[in-house]
């Protein structure tokens, strides 16, 4: 069985001409991750937004097809049901944090679901040690890097242990440095923990050492699925053929750093490697 089953999704947002979501199908069996990319405006958020239930409940428009989690409709999970089998940390991690400081942001999910007073303590201050974050549990959430507050957002999200993460470019508003600490720390609980994954991502050379799976969109559609070592070769040498690896480099580096997918690929080797022991 799979974690998650989406079934020819199509859907349009109310009052917009075109489909954001064009008859997508992919699966992600349990303990996997997936690694999402295309160019921006292709319908990732859209995705994962009718993949946690968001869309239809709160997007109003035309929607067919099914998203399964855990081999149940999304759309007949309880929303209590639904916060334990996922967790979904926003594109800004800003519009996520709605508390005063750390500790109480991170406690803030268990607390609206009435758990007791020790469980939630207790959970909160393992996640906030995994997360390595512990150090700052007493401060105002205001006073933290943009690093730290994405940490913080994921702590939130994890410690209700849910079986499907989901991370919307979780590194996008990071320096380089602290996109690489906010990735190794989720490469390390995703690890541990055994949880699934879909991360959406245009800095793929982050995530790409523990990612199981990759999809790649465009327009609305999935053009590549399966194994992230085979999807990332089959753009070898097609240096144009998706838009999406250009646009990739734009967004990570600010820049096209290599026109054919091999060299940018041999490109990230090299940087992955050297960030080894
Ligand atoms: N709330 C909304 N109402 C109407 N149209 C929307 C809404 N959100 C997104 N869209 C449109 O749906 C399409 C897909 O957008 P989406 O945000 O899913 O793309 P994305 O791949 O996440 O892009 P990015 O990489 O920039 O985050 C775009 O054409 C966008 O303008
Ligand atoms: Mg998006």
């Amino acid at each position: 069985m799979h974690v998650l089953e989406v079934k020819n999704l199509s859907f349009t947002y109310s009052g917009e001409p075109k489909k954001a979501l064009d008859n997508v199908s992919l699966n992600l069996p349990y303990g996997k991750v997936m690694i999402l990319a295309g160019p921006s405006g292709c319908g990732k958020t859209t995705l994962l937004r009718a993949i946690t239930g968001l869309i239809p409940k709160f997007y109003e428009g035309e929607y067919k097809g099914e998203v399964l989690i855990d081999g149940k409709n999304v759309l007949g999970i309880t929303q209590r049901d639904l916060v334990q089998s996922i967790g979904y940390v926003f594109q800004n991690p800003e519009n996520q944090l709605v508390s005063y400081i750390v500790e109480r942001e991170v406690a803030f999910g268990l607390e609206n679901m009435g758990f007791d007073k020790d469980y939630i303590i207790n959970k909160t201050e393992n996640v906030l040690k995994e997360l390595g974050i512990y150090g700052l549990r007493n401060r105002p959430l205001r006073t933290l890097s943009d690093g730290q507050k994405q940490l913080v957002a994921i702590a939130g999200i994890l410690v209700m242990e849910p079986k499907l993460l989901i991370l919307d470019e979780p590194t996008s508003t990071l320096d380089p440095a602290a996109a690489k600490k906010v990735a190794s720390t989720v490469d390390q609980i995703i690890r541990n923990k055994g949880i699934s994954a879909i991360i959406v991502e245009h800095r793929i050379d982050l995530f790409s050492d523990f990612a199981d799976f990759m999809a790649v969109m465009e327009a609305g559609k999935i053009t590549d699925f399966g194994d992230i070592k085979e999807v990332l070769e089959r753009y070898s040498g097609e240096d144009l053929r998706v838009p999406a690896f250009i646009d990739v480099q734009k967004k990570a580096y600010g820049r096209v750093i290599a026109r054919k997918f091999e060299e940018y690929l041999s490109l990230l080797n090299a940087s992955s490697k050297r960030g080894k022991p």
